[in-house]
């Protein structure tokens, strides 16, 4: 089935990942079918947490860590700032210690704990999600576009179910360490230690979070997850493998997309051997990509005469991609 068709049958998949390994052409994906959707009237974000900034590389428009970002009529693109996200995570931390306590300073143990803590793989990982959470849960867009980071890291998002397990576990752990401050700081101010547990409702709330963003990640019927594929044996080899470790996580895998695919018409004039074989090569790998993947390939997009940057050439490549 063309690519216009599947997103044309599933008005319901709302939010599109473009999934592959690193530059594969995963952005310029994205930003194609940002820019066929709105140009449909449908009201689109497409967003990433690439800290290399593609998305502004492509639309030529400083997005970087500025909010959603107005590209043209029905088109926003958001890169988050995952560094900027774990410091306001940590200072939302501190001002709880700070509020909770009546301390004047976070105490220098604390303090230790939370940059550790913020040093953490687990906690980067997290903050990120946690921005992709929100960027989702808030936003009233009728398309989610998501960027992604290539395809290893790309696992690990979605594994990010177990990475926020580890993460709630250090809170827990936090929190009884603060037990202990906390039944200091009670005796100093002759009080009895607060029965409510905030941060018990806090993991509460997180967890809430994870399922909901979880059930979207999976959610079938809410969720189209894209390949990008090039007609090369590694890389064949190596979706091949991706897709089964997808199918693992659940992730809907809706088709694959081949991109850098040479003309061809090509063939018909007058062009050097190097390009014929290139071709002939290129035939056996469509052929291998076909049988690897069955009927799921839904576009097959040309290498262009130039690489992907601005509106005009992102607007030529979608017509491709959408025919
Ligand atoms: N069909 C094409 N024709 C010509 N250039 C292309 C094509 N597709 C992608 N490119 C160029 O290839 C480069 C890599 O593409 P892109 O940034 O979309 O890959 P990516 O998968 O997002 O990479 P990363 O893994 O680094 O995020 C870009 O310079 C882009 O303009
Ligand atoms: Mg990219």
């Amino acid at each position: 089935m063309p690519l216009k068709d599947v997103f044309l049958q599933h008005p319901e998949r709302r939010y599109i990942m473009f999934g592959g390994k690193g530059g594969l052409g995963k952005t310029t994906f994205s930003a194609a079918a940002a820019y066929w959707l709105a140009s449909r009237g449908k009201k689109v974000l497409v967003f990433s947490v690439d800290p290399q900034a593609s998305l502004t590389d492509i639309f030529k428009k400083d997005i970087f860590g500025k909010g959603p970002v107005k590209i043209m009529e029905n088109l926003w693109a958001q890169e988050i700032d995952a560094d900027s996200h774990i410091r306001e995570y940590q200072d939302e931390i501190r001002k709880k210690i700070l509020d909770r306590y009546g301390l004047p300073k976070v105490p220098d143990e604390i303090e230790n704990y939370i940059q550790a803590a913020s040093a953490e793989p687990a906690m980067e990982e997290s903050a990120i999600f946690d921005a992709v959470v929100d960027v989702v849960m808030k936003g009233d867009y009728d398309y989610y576009i998501y960027d992604l980071v290539p395809l290893g890291h790309a696992l690990y998002y979605l594994s990010m179910a177990k990475v926020y397990d580890e993460w709630i576990n250090k809170i827990t752990k936090l929190r009884e360490d603060m037990r202990e401050y906390e039944e200091m700081v009670s005796r100093l101010k002759h009080e009895k230690a607060n029965e409510q547990d905030e941060i018990l409702q806090e993991l509460l709330y997180i967890k809430n979070r994870i399922n909901t963003s979880a059930g979207i990640l999976t959610d079938k019927a809410k969720t189209a997850f894209f390949f990008v594929v090039v007609p090369e044996a590694m890389i064949i080899d190596d979706t091949r493998k991706a897709a089964q470790m997808f199918a693992q996580f659940d992730v809907p895998v809706a088709g694959y997309v081949v991109n850098r695919v040479i003309p061809h018409e090509l063939l018909q004039r007058k062009i050097p051997d190097y390009l014929r074989n290139r071709i002939a090569m290129q035939d056996t790998h469509m052929t291998e990509l076909h049988q690897a993947f069955d009927d799921h390939v839904m576009a097959e997009v040309p290498e262009m005469e130039r690489d992907v940057t601005g509106l005009p050439m992102i607007e030529k490549l979608a017509g491709i991609m959408f025919a």
